[in-house]
């Protein structure tokens, strides 16, 4: 087989399949040998070049011109006319919202509706994430044992989710549904006989976000992030479209739930398979906000992401014809030697922990990043404090099969609840 560009495909490229287990189980791992021989290479499977260190996939992100993000959201697996049919009876039309806009549109509105994001501004949500993640440790610590995703952090940052963009609380557990079935329908494989049941529960998310935010037009007033962009667009109209906001409606929840979400359970794992670096954030919690940057550098929740090459150029010596399309392996330039020296050592204290590219780079670098950070150090503060003594479960691991999104979709823990903290000095 050969590229586009008429060069040989290596055995090994050819091979590459990131619905495979191996990408799944850890991303990083599965493509060592593409960062340490050939960084960038094309996979026919996938009909994508494939980056994976750090210093080419940062070069991608600095020019968002060369490099569009038109791609970030569309469909990885192209789906099947039976599907294509469903969604189109929802009248199903998810289009630009942030991330996958290109310039001169994207810049104005990133401006426009960046001021929720303000650290003062966040600092307002701070006590209803603390009050829930209390409430949820309440239900289960006497147990002595909890799957910690089914029973807390998925529900916590749909909650803050919604919170944050406005959206009523009545609906969660459709919601629930609705955003795993987008996540497939996007970045995943889903085979021919469930692509027609993802279509539907895709179609329903998306009706269900026009009806919530005609709801909110009603009361622009009202807080959230949603709101501000309905009295933006009445400013704005042309930057503030209909079609960002039904859009954003949509995929603003799964931006701000499932990243997070999955972040926090691969970070509680990762340091529980680590039960020395444990103990010492448990005796110095004052180590949380960088050993949240280091979980988020060695094992982020988004594995990868993409972009579309708009004229012929050039990366790390390999030359790419406009219409490439790239995966860009975030995960796997975090573990790039070049830029993290040790990069598979997990190490809470690392000075540049924050490099890591997980929340991407440059213009469409994550909005909600300190969002984001705000809830882990909250779940790790109040995980450390109260169940110190807690240890991860004989357990497989399994995730959603798809390129970016990841998150174990289970982690069970356990304690002896006798010894609980608080039982002593309650
Ligand atoms: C963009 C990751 C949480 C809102 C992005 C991008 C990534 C990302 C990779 C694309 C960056 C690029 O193209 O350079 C994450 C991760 C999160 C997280 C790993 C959690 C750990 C959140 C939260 C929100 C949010 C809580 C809140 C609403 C956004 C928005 C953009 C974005 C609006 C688009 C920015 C733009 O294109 O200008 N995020 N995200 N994210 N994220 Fe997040």
């Amino acid at each position: 087989e050969r590229t586009p560009t008429g060069c040989p495909v290596s055995q090994r490229a050819a091979g590459f399949d990131p619905f495979e287990d191996g990408y799944q189980q850890d991303p990083p791992e599965y493509v060592r040998w593409a960062r340490e021989q050939e960084p960038i290479f094309y996979s026919p499977k996938l009909g994508y070049w494939v980056l994976t260190r750090y210093e080419d996939i940062k070069a991608v992100f600095r020019d968002n011109i060369t490099f569009s993000p038109s791609i970030a959201l569309e469909k990885i697996t192209p789906t099947g006319e039976e599907a294509n049919a469903v969604l189109a009876s929802y009248g199903f039309a998810l289009n630009r919202t942030l991330v996958n806009e290109d310039e001169p549109a994207h810049m104005p509105r990133r401006r426009a509706l960046m001021d929720p994001f303000t650290p003062e501004a966040l600092k307002h949500h701070e006590p209803m994430v603390r009050e829930l993640a209390r409430e949820y440790v309440d239900r289960f610590i006497d147990d002595g044992r909890a799957d910690l995703v089914d029973q807390m952090l998925w529900e916590i940052p749909l909650t803050v989710a919604l919170h944050f963009l406005g959206v009523p609380e009545e609906d969660m557990d459709t919601l629930r549904k609705y955003s795993i079935a987008h996540t497939v329908n996007t970045w995943g494989r889903p085979k021919p006989e469930e692509q027609v049941a993802v279509a539907h529960a895709v179609g329903n998310f998306w009706q269900y976000a026009g009806k919530v935010l005609a709801k909110m037009r009603q009361d622009p007033d009202a807080p959230g992030w949603m709101q501000y962009g309905i009295r933006k667009q009445m400013q704005h109209p042309d930057v503030v479209t209909d079609s960002y906001l039904h859009s954003m409606m949509m995929a603003g929840i799964v931006a701000a739930h499932e990243t997070t979400a999955n972040a926090t359970a691969n970070a509680v794992k990762l340091l529980l398979q680590h039960p020395q670096v444990w103990r010492e954030l448990c005796e110095d919690p004052g180590l949380i906000p960088n050993a949240v940057e280091e979980c988020l550098r060695h094992n982020g929740s988004v594995a990868a992401w993409r972009r579309m090459v708009t004229k012929d150029t050039q990366v790390g010596g390999v030359d790419l014809p406009a219409g490439s399309r790239l995966l860009i392996v975030t995960s796997s330039a975090n573990h790039d030697e070049g830029h993290f020296s040790d990069a598979d050592l997990f190490d809470i204290r690392r000075d540049n922990a924050s490099d890591h590219l997980t929340f991407g780079y440059g213009s469409h670098q994550c909005m909600g990043k300190n969002l984001a950070r705000m809830e882990m150090q909250i779940f790790l503060e109040e995980f450390t404090r109260r169940l110190p003594h807690m240890r991860l479960s004989e357990q497989r691991f399994t995730y959603v099969p798809n390129t970016s999104f990841r998150g174990p979709e289970h982690l069970w823990v356990e304690w002896d609840p006798a010894a609980n903290p608080e039982r002593r000095n309650p």
